[in-house]
């Protein structure tokens, strides 16, 4: 894993090893996000079924929304000195869910799978605040984001959770 940081010393309140805590965290939200946007978008490519229309758009709009949040997680990791994850090889083996191999599920199984995969990515952001929380100098710039991370991803955790609702 390429969580090397860069040589040149910066002047910001945070020391090296925050930094490189952060960066580790940061990783590995990067690796969930990453597997999380591709599945997602290989989902609204192949479903079938009577409901595709609403939800081929509603997961348009899914993926559109983790390819912003995985470009910020990345600059975040940079904006610490540190390096991202660089390969599908990589983000597959710092993510906490599975990619879609094989079959593809029928539109309410990808609904229950994207749940499941994004309460684990609200579990790991959380798990992240915590530790987070607890460095000192306080790297206030990654707990921010990650806290703001979590409000939006629960709201659409909620939303796909509803759908599942009878
Ligand atoms: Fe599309």
């Amino acid at each position: 894993m390429t969580n090397l940081l860069l040589p040149r010393k910066t002047n910001d309140g945070l020391t090296g090893d925050v930094k490189k805590r952060s960066v580790e965290l940061m990783n590995g939200v990067l690796g969930t996000n990453f597997i999380l946007m591709l599945k997602t978008w290989v989902y609204h490519w192949n479903m079938v079924g009577p409901a595709f229309h609403q939800t081929h758009l509603w997961f348009n709009d899914l993926y559109e929304t983790l390819i912003d949040d995985v470009d910020s997680i990345a600059e975040r990791v940079r904006a610490m000195g540190g390096v991202t994850l660089s390969s599908t090889t990589e983000m597959l083996k710092g993510a906490l869910i599975e990619e879609q191999v094989g079959k593809m599920p029928s539109i309410p199984d990808m609904i229950k799978t994207l749940l499941n995969d994004y309460e684990v990515s609200i579990k790991q952001m959380r798990a992240a605040v915590a530790i987070l929380d607890t460095l000192k100098p306080s790297d206030d710039g990654d707990l921010n984001f990650l806290q703001d991370l979590i409000m939006r991803r629960e709201k659409d955790a909620w939303m796909l959770r509803s759908n599942l609702s009878s």
